[in-house]
């Protein structure tokens, strides 16, 4: 198995470390019952990348990650898990607590947190950009953990990906879907507000340039970006992702860590920055 790399460009903060096996699938888990460490069923059935479904057992308990808005399930086996805005099903006495398994191998953002990344900057009531929504899979995990009072402004150019956001967006009032390409956010200036946060995954090789102006049109200064690189297949994954932060630095992203998404994501890493930090006061 791969080692992840994690590299800080200003090292601060304490990791805490996760295990996740690869047979843990993105299945649904219901927990009744309320408290701080709500006690409930384990998910059942359901397979996912890397087989196999989420083995909770009989008891599964939910700790707060130290990632706010995001949770671990701890049972037979850990699983992150978000809290699901839309749950589907009652409990025995009414209540709607559902917890949703966040599978590393099918979100970056997950893999990231799994293998110990310092910040995602997505606390409850935060706004995110999300550049490269897909259908929706990381993206409706994203408006669990932002939460009622937060908001994912989801971008995605497939009209066939996008039909599949649209509908993830009916249920989860905090996505606005936007079909259009992220290279040209003056289309959909009219529709996005001023965000905390930009995430990228478009996996494109100018992404560093469609993060730049679209941090340009929305991101407060002093916000934060947390972005997927893709490694192409013809350099060194190292020498990539240090071209895209050079350019990132160019345009005022000031990268503060940078992961690698092993054993769940190969040749990709995350780089996570601050936009136009505020001066520092002198002493
Ligand atoms: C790697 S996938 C994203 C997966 C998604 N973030 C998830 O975790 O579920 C990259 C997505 O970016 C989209 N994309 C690529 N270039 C784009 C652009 N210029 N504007 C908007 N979306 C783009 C692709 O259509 C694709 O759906």
């Amino acid at each position: 198995m791969n080692m992840n790399s994690i590299y800080r460009f200003q090292p601060e903060g304490v990791k805490t470390e996760c295990r996740f096996r690869e047979d843990l699938a993105s299945v649904m888990l219901h927990v009744y019952g309320g408290g701080s460490t709500p006690r409930g069923r384990g998910g059942r059935g359901g397979r996912g990348r890397g087989g196999g479904g989420f083995k909770g057992g009989k008891t599964v308990v939910i700790e707060p990650h130290r990632h706010e808005g995001v949770f671990i399930a701890r049972g037979k086996e850990d699983a992150l898990v978000t809290l699901n805005l839309v749950p589907g099903s009652e409990g025995e006495n009414g209540e709607k607590i559902e917890y949703r398994v966040w599978n590393p191998f099918r979100s970056k953002l997950a893999a990231a947190i799994l293998g110990g990344v310092d910040q995602i900057h997505m606390p409850p009531g935060s706004k995110v950009l999300y550049l490269g929504a897909a259908s929706g899979t990381t993206v409706s995990h994203v408006a669990d953990v932002v939460g009622p009072e937060g908001l994912v402004y989801a971008v995605e150019f497939s009209h066939r990906s996008g039909r599949d956001l649209i509908n993830v967006a009916k249920k989860r009032t905090n996505i606005i879907p936007i079909i259009e390409d992220a290279r040209h956010p003056h289309k959909y200036r009219m529709l996005v507000g001023m965000v905390d946060t930009i995430f990228a995954d478009v996996a494109q090789p100018d992404q560093a340039r469609i993060v730049s102006l679209n941090a340009q049109y929305f991101l407060k200064n002093g916000g934060h970006f947390v972005i997927s690189i893709k490694a192409n297949s013809t350099a060194q994954p190292e020498a990539v992702f240090a071209s895209e932060v050079k350019k990132l630095i160019a345009d005022k992203l000031k990268p503060q860590e940078q992961i690698t998404l092993e054993p769940y994501e190969r040749d990709h890493a995350v780089v996570v920055g601050v936009y136009r930090p505020p001066p520092k006061k002198a002493t």
